[in-house]
C-alpha cells in the first residue's frame, strides 16, 4: 500500500481544554502534515518535518487552506430510526409509541436492514462521523446488517441488539433467554471483526424486565471488555413510570446498578434529571454521561446539567441521539449544546467543543487509542473541514482572525456542507 501524506491545517487535541485559552491542550499546525501508511498516521506535524519522512513515492494530498482533525465520533445514535426524524409528537414517549417502535420493526426483514445500513454509513460520513456507538433494532438480523457493512467499509462501529422484552409491540420484543443468547451470538459473529465492537444494548428499564437487565448484566460480567449502552432520565414521565417498574430502587440510575450494569463501560444516554445521589453513584462507577442536545431540545425532555455533571466529576459524551435528534452533524450538535448552556447560564468555549467531539467522545468509549486524535500510531479517520462553506460563512470569515473564532462560526452555522472530504483508515471516501 503507498504512503499518503495530506497537507493542510491540523488540529489536534491532547487533553481536556480547562480554558478557552488552554493552548497547552492542543497541537495546531498552520502548515501541518499527516503521513498515513497501512492505514495508520505515522506522523503527524509541520508539513517541512513530516515531509522528510515520507518514503518515496508518497501521494501527496494538498487540503490547503482547510483544517484536518480526526473524524468526529457519535456515541449515541439509533441505526433504525433514519425515518423517524422530524416525527411531531409531545413528548418522549408518545414519540417512541406512536413513531419510533413502529418503525423499527421494518427492521425484522433483513432486504430492509442492508438497505438502511448503506444509507445510515453513507450519512454518516457525508456529515463527517466516522465512528459512532448505535443501538440497532431488537432483531439480531439488524445487527449482522450493520456490522456486514461497517466491515465492508472498514469503518470503527460500535453497535448492539437491542433488549426490549415488555412494553412495545409484540413484533418488537424479544425474550430475557433470547436477547441474551442472540446478544450472544451477535457478540460471537461481530466483535473483532474487521474494526468492530459490540455493545451490550438493555434500550431502557421500561422495556426491559427484571429477568432481562440480570441476562443483560450477565452479559456485561461475561464480556468486561464491551460497552454497554442504555437511556437514563431523559423525560419527566418517563422517569415517573420507571420508578412503578422498580419499586424497590433507589432511583433510575440504582435500577443499572442492581443489575450489575453502572460500570465504566456504560453509556447513559441523556442523563438529564439526575438527583445528587445518582451523580456520585454515577462518577464513582465512571459511567458516561452521553448528551443529546438536538433530541433533548426537540423532544422537549430538558436542559443538561453539564455544570453540575462536571463538578461531580461525571465523565460526559455528545451525542446526536437520531431519530430524536434532528441532525446528523456534530457540528449542529455542538451548537445546539451551546444554546442549552446559554439557557443555564453557563459558558461552553468552542475548543472543548471541539475536543469532546473527537478525542473527548473517543476516551468516553475507551476508544482513545485507536481514534479521536492525529497522533502517530492512531488510526487514519480523518476529516476536513471547511469554514467558508456557505456564503454567509463566506462573509462572516471576513473578521475571523484567531482558530476560535473560526471553529465557533463552523459550529454556529455549519453542517454537512463544511464537511469537504473523510478519510477512513488512510482511504478517501
Ligand atoms: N428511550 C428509549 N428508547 C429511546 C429512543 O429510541 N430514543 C430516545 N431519545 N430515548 C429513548
Ligand atoms: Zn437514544
Amino acid at each position: 500500500m503507498t504512503a499518503r501524506l495530506l497537507r493542510g491545517r491540523t488540529l489536534s487535541f491532547k487533553s481536556r481544554p480547562q480554558a478557552r485559552d488552554d493552548h497547552a491542550s492542543y497541537i495546531y499546525e498552520e502548515d501541518g502534515a499527516l503521513l498515513i501508511e497501512n492505514g495508520r498516521i505515522t506522523a503527524a506535524g509541520s508539513y517541512a518535518n513530516v515531509n522528510t519522512k515520507a518514503p518515496i513515492g508518497t501521494e501527496v494530498i494538498d487540503h490547503r487552506p482547510y483544517l484536518l482533525m480526526a473524524g468526529f465520533i457519535d456515541p449515541h445514535i439509533h441505526f433504525p430510526q433514519m425515518q423517524v426524524t422530524a416525527s411531531y409528537a409531545a413528548n418522549l414517549l408518545e414519540w417512541l409509541n406512536t413513531y419510533t417502535f413502529v418503525e423499527e420493526q421494518r427492521f425484522a426483514d433483513a432486504s430492509h436492514s442492508a438497505r438502511f445500513a448503506m444509507l445510515f454509513f453513507d450519512e454518516l460520513l457525508r456529515h463527517g462521523t466516522t465512528t459512532a456507538a448505535a443501538y440497532c433494532s431488537v432483531h439480531k438480523g439488524s445487527a449482522d446488517a450493520f456490522f456486514a457493512e461497517a466491515q465492508r467499509r472498514n469503518l470503527l462501529m460500535v453497535g448492539g441488539k437491542v433488549m426490549m422484552d415488555r412494553n412495545a409491540p409484540e413484533a418488537l420484543t424479544d425474550t430475557a433467554q433470547s436477547g441474551y443468547d442472540d446478544t450472544r451470538a451477535v457478540i460471537e459473529a461481530w466483535h473483532g471483526k474487521g474494526r468492530n465492537h459490540v455493545a451490550i444494548t438493555p434500550r431502557f428499564a421500561i422495556t426491559s424486565t427484571p429477568e432481562q437487565l440480570e441476562a443483560a448484566g450477565t452479559l456485561a460480567r461475561e464480556n468486561p471488555e464491551l460497552l454497554i449502552q442504555t437511556h437514563l432520565s431523559e423525560n419527566n414521565a418517563e422517569i415517573a413510570y420507571t420508578l412503578e417498574l422498580y419499586p424497590e430502587a433507589k432511583d433510575y440510575t440504582d435500577i443499572y446498578a442492581r443489575y450489575g450494569l453502572l460500570t465504566r463501560k456504560m453509556l447513559l444516554g441523556h442523563a438529564i434529571h439526575l438527583a445528587d445521589r445518582e451523580m456520585e453513584a454515577i462518577a464513582e462507577a465512571g459511567s458516561v454521561a452521553v448528551h443529546c442536545p438536538t433530541s433533548n431540545l426537540f423532544l422537549g425532555s430538558g436542559l443538561f446539567d453539564l455544570k453540575r455533571i462536571r463538578e461531580h466529576g461525571v465523565r460526559m459524551a455528545i451525542a446526536t441521539d437520531i431519530g430524536g435528534g434532528s441532525s446528523y452533524s456534530l457540528l449542529r450538535t455542538l451548537d445546539e449544546a451551546y444554546k442549552i448552556q446559554q439557557l443555564r447560564g453557563n459558558r461552553l468555549a468552542p475548543i472543548e467543543s471541539y475536543w469532546q467531539a473527537t478525542r473527548g467522545n473517543a476516551e468516553a468509549l475507551g476508544l482513545v487509542e485507536r481514534i479521536g486524535t492525529l497522533e502517530p500510531g492512531s488510526d487514519a479517520d480523518i476529516i476536513v473541514l471547511d469554514a467558508c462553506a456557505t456564503p454567509a460563512m463566506k462573509i462572516r470569515m471576513e473578521t475571523v482572525q484567531t482558530l476560535e473564532e473560526e471553529l465557533f462560526l463552523m459550529q454556529t452555522m455549519g453542517d454537512d456542507r463544511s464537511v469537504r472530504a473523510v478519510y477512513v483508515a488512510g482511504e478517501a471516501v
